[in-house]
């Protein structure tokens, strides 16, 4: 199928161009570059083996969003584009709005006049806010989100339903990821964040390059088994497994369905340290800070509506996810910076 992949540069969006073309699709990359590389398309092509039309392009742009769907006639869209990171959303408010929730609004006005109704979109763990029970089930409400970015997943995932209540005709996917981690094992693909990284893989795998001296935990004073923060990790190639899965369920008819994607497993601060420690031969050095505002105990999912519905399951462990996160960090010690 041809599949516009929008923030198809981006960490989890480049993973998921090679396993869609793994899989025999046609994806078509749409990326501002705002938050990625376009050498990422090199690597893409050097696993792959096949070219990746790329068009560097803002999903708020409705010119250019014609012409690109006037010239590939994408049969559906990921839609991965947005902004991600938290905090910055707290002190940036209005550019996450408009960025995620007006750019969703741009691309789906152009999807709808081409025809193109059906869209899988990246929605986040974090729209359960305090989750009211764990494991989480896609049947949990919707929470509280306690940064604008939450609550731009939530408005967007809300946007795509109303769409869907107003014209059947749209097939919606809400693919909710819990934590990923990891990257593609050609150590060639991997996250690539700008400046200090919000996240905890990727702050560790800084530690251990010695880009950064020491892992801050923040918080060991939660009601977990052992005080810090427990999440369900999961490997950003099975995560992009997860999307080729879905594909096969935008049906016609299929409406609006909910997937949790993550492994069912959670891992504290501390066990990733040491799964990390013991993957990689690595010592990472951390002290014990004060807990993060906006931060919950424990997260992870029951992810068996994906296994029974999709036939999509999670196959890497935590020791895989550390290996290469680590061989991504080692052999990239500046991302895609040379
Ligand atoms: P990422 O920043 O690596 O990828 C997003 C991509 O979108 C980037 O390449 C960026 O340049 C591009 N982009 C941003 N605004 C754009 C615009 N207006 N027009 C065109 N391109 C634009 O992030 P990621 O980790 O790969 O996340 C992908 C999606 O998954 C995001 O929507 C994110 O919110 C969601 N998500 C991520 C996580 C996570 O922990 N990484 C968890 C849950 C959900
Ligand atoms: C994991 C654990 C921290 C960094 C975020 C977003 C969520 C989703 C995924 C997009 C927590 C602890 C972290 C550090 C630490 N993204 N930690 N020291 O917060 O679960 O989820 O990314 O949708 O919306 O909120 O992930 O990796 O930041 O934190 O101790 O330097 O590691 O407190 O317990 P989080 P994370």
């Amino acid at each position: 199928m041809r599949i516009l992949v929008t923030g198809g540069a981006g960490y989890i969006g480049s993973h998921t161009v090679v396993e869609l073309q793994n899989a025999g699709h046609e994806p078509i990359v749409l990326d501002n570059l705002y938050n990625a590389s376009e050498k990422v398309i090199g690597r893409i092509e050097a696993i792959t083996g096949r070219k990746v039309p790329f068009y560097k392009a803002d999903i708020r742009d409705e010119e250019a969003l014609n012409q690109i769907f006037d010239k590939e006639k994408p049969e559906a869209v990921i839609h991965f584009a947005g902004l991600k990171a938290v905090g910055e959303s707290v002190q940036k408010p209005w550019e996450y709005y408009e960025n995620n929730i007006g750019g969703t609004l741009h691309l789906l006005k152009v999807m709808k006049e081409h025809g193109c109704k059906n869209i899988i979109f990246s929605s986040s763990a974090t729209v359960y806010g305090d989750p009211a029970f764990v494991p989480i089930t896609e049947e949990c409400p919707k929470g509280t989100c306690t940064n604008p970015y939450g609550w731009t997943k939530w408005m967007q995932e809300q946007i795509l339903t109303d769409l869907h209540t107003a014209d059947p005709e749209w097939n919606v996917i809400l693919l909710r990821y819990f934590n990923p981690i990891g990257a593609h094992k050609s150590g060639t693909m991997g996250e690539n964040p700008n400046g200090i990284p919000n996240n905890l893989m990727p702050y560790i795998t800084q530690v251990a390059v010695g880009k950064l001296a020491k892992l801050h935990v923040f918080g060991n004073d939660y009601d977990t088994p052992d005080g810090t923060g427990v999440r369900d990790y999961i490997h950003v190639v099975d995560l992009a497994r997860g999307h080729v899965c879905a594909m096969q369920k935008l049906a016609p008819g299929s409406g609006v369905n909910i997937y949790n994607l993550g492994t069912g497993h959670g891992y504290s601060v501390l066990d990733i340290v040491k799964n990390f420690e013991a993957a990689t031969g690595k010592t990472i050095p951390y002290v014990i800070d004060k807990r993060r505002a906006g931060d919950i105990a424990t997260c992870y999912c029951d992810a068996s509506k994906a296994e029974r519905e999709l036939g999509w399951k999670a196959e890497n462990g935590i020791r895989e996810m550390c290996e290469d996160s680590w061989r991504w960090q080692s052999q990239n010690p500046n991302g895609y910076d040379d």
